[in-house]
């Protein structure tokens, strides 16, 4: 099944990322971070205005290259490389028409207003319409020569369907929530197109040669308790188990619902090979949770990176130490990074994990 994706994590000339994710030894904890390529770098802000915007940048693999390398070659003690693209490329090759308005996030010209809207909803051709995003992977796979390795990524069914139905992003839900409480027919054909479309997606994505995989369920915390497994949760487990089916056990899944503290035993059945963690759930308690087979990631608030080397430091050990001794810790932030983050911050912040987790591994 997979032609390109046999390497060995051996191979990479650093796996520290592949080998926490199997619960592998490890001399120092991993680290990446959610947007690290973006507005906070200068480098970013200056290929973005030569691409022209930013669906430009991810329409165009040279461009996608570019920005997906610029934060490793800025700081060398990242751990992973994220494919640069966005999740709402799917219900751009849905039809639904996405644009960006500076300043106000992402929108649709066609959101799934009604009934009729929703019964057209079909899955994409993805191979074809999203072949833009599988070139990309295809040349950041090449120009990264088995440095660190690529992660690629989709939106969960549910996060998808917020913008979907709502046609943008900032809202408080109450299109998308009237729709799953008045017409619950409607939501599960939503989720269930989206899950295959998701599954095929992450399926060309694997195919084209990225090493690990993450679902984004950015909204599943705005579920209601009793709707959570049923209208996002669940729909993960599907797409892992069907790519588990189609030969792909051996690409590590990262799910993350940010708001999903809550539900990590929930989360921990679902098959997936790492939680993602936002910052407002401890990170000592969700590892007795989740216990050791599953390695978890997170989870500094963005916001720290706003403060003080000395602010930042501290807050960073808090989360090593929480964690304590294990090899099952990859370090990342509990959310985006934001775009007015100081660069050196970063830098403060690698130098840190790196220095201090060493203590908590046996290698
Ligand atoms: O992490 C990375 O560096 C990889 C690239 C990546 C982007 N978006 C680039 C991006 C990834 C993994 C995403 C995922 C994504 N996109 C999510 C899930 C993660 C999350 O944040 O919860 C969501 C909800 C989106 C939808 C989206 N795209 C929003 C809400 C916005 C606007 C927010 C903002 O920061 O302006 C985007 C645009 C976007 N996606 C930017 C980047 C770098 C900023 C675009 C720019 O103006 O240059």
């Amino acid at each position: 099944m997979i032609n390109n994706n046999q390497t060995m994590t051996t191979e990479f000339q650093n796996d520290t990322f592949l080998r926490t994710l199997k619960q592998q030894p490890t001399a120092y904890t991993p680290v990446w971070m959610m947007r690290q390529a973006g507005r906070y770098l200068p480098e970013y802000r200056n290929t973005r205005k030569n691409a022209g915007s930013f669906l430009d940048l991810c329409k165009n693999a040279d461009f996608a290259t570019e920005v997906t390398l610029q934060p490793l070659d800025r700081y060398p003690k990242l751990d992973a490389a994220i494919l640069f693209s966005d999740i709402l490329t799917i219900p751009d090759a849905m039809g639904l028409g996405l644009y960006f308005v500076e300043g106000e996030g992402p929108k649709f010209e066609r959101p799934l207003k009604d009934e009729k809207a929703i019964q057209k909803l079909d899955i994409p051709n993805v191979e074809e319409k999203l072949d833009y995003v599988f070139g990309a992977v295809r040349s950041i796979k090449k120009a990264l020569n088995q440095r660190v390795p690529l992660i690629g990524f989709s939106g969960s069914p549910w996060t998808l369907a917020t913008y979907m139905v709502e046609g943008q992003g900032g809202t408080d839900f109450l299109s998308i929530k009237k729709m799953l409480y008045a017409r619950p027919d409607l939501i599960s054909h939503i989720l269930k197109i989206n899950t295959e479309t998701v599954t095929k997606y992450l399926a060309c994505q694997i195919e084209a040669g990225v090493d690990a995989v993450m679902i984004f369920d950015s909204w599943g915390g705005a579920l209601a308790h009793s709707e959570y497994e049923s209208h996002s949760l669940n729909y993960m487990q599907v797409i892992i188990s069907n790519l588990n089916l189609l030969g792909y056990e051996e690409i590590p899944k990262i799910i993350f619902t940010k708001g999903g503290g809550q539900w990590l035993n929930a989360q921990s059945k679902i098959g997936a090979n790492a939680i993602g963690l936002d910052w407002q759930t401890n990170i000592h308690h969700a590892r007795k949770i989740v216990g050791q087979d599953i390695t978890l990631q997170g989870n500094l608030d963005p916001a720290i990176l706003l403060s003080s080397p000395e602010a930042i430091e501290s807050a960073v050990k808090k989360i090593l130490d929480d964690y304590g001794y294990g090899e099952s810790h990859i370090f990342n932030l509990g959310h985006g990074i934001t775009q007015f983050t100081p660069p050196e911050n970063v830098q403060c912040m690698l130098d840190t994990i790196r220095s201090y987790s060493t203590q908590f591994h046996k290698s």
